[in-house]
């Protein structure tokens, strides 16, 4: 006979969102992580705080031995944010205001696109679900760009976000943040590390006209069957 499923034998899932920048990433994976006690971790955050990170050492993206001797001197941990992981750089968790600046915003294409950076940053992404297990979170759903292709290929869920460019620069401005996001997009697609783009497998799903409700309705669903079947 099938033991019935308890939250001790429910399977750890791990739920992988990418997608360009104002595509329903965050809302989405913040929606999934509250529906089933995930961690949620926004990897565009660390990119973020690493950037702000150099910006204050003085290393500039196009001077690749200044990066990598501040990359060396940056201590990074993992601090929780509610049900959010947050960076913190040597002991100091990374200010969200500090991270949503126009100078982060136009800096942190260029360092991704840095081949050494994005590896110092893998194996701290990757330990994120020990941090998840460490505090009881029934999983993961982690946001970026290169999450179901590079982080976890073999995530249990890859969903890829897209939309129309022009509602994507309304759903900025609604924000009310200043965001070259048609700029990022075409650093973040075209450079040679990791690029973004919908990973083979994945689900693709364009947010342009359905609500964050749908998107999310059609994740949870696919996370219940899986947990339901196990
Ligand atoms: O998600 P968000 O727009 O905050 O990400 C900021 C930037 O971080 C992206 O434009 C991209 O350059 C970089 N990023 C990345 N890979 C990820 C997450 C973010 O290159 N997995």
């Amino acid at each position: 006979m099938t033991p019935p499923v308890t939250a001790a034998s429910a399977p750890f899932l791990i739920v992988a969102i990418d997608g360009g920048a104002a595509s329903g990433k965050s809302s989405s994976s913040r929606l999934i992580s509250e529906r089933f006690n995930f961690l949620h971790v926004d990897t565009g955050s660390f990119y973020r705080a690493l950037t702000a990170g150099l910006l204050r050492a003085g290393a500039a993206p196009t001077d690749l031995a200044t990066v990598q001797t501040a990359l060396a001197a940056l201590r990074l941990g993992t601090a929780l944010n509610g049900r959010s992981a947050q960076m913190e750089i040597s002991g100091q968790p990374v200010a969200d205001a500090e991270i949503r600046t126009s100078a982060v915003n136009a800096a942190v294409s260029h360092f991704a696109a840095i081949p050494q950076l994005r590896a110092a940053l893998l194996a701290y992404q990757r330990g994120q679900a020990d941090v998840a297990r460490a505090h009881g979170f029934c999983g993961l759903v982690m946001e970026g760009r290169d999450i179901g292709s590079v982080i976890f290929p073999d995530a249990d869920f890859r969903f890829f976000l897209h939309a129309d460019p022009v509602e994507r620069a309304r759903r900025r401005a609604n924000e009310g943040q200043q965001d070259s996001i048609v700029e990022r997009d075409r650093l973040d697609s075209s450079r040679k590390t990791a690029p973004l783009a919908c990973p083979v497998g994945a689900t693709s799903i364009d947010t342009t006209h359905i609500g964050l409700a749908q998107v999310v309705a059609l994740m949870a669903a696919a996370i219940a069957t899986k947990l339901a079947a196990a």
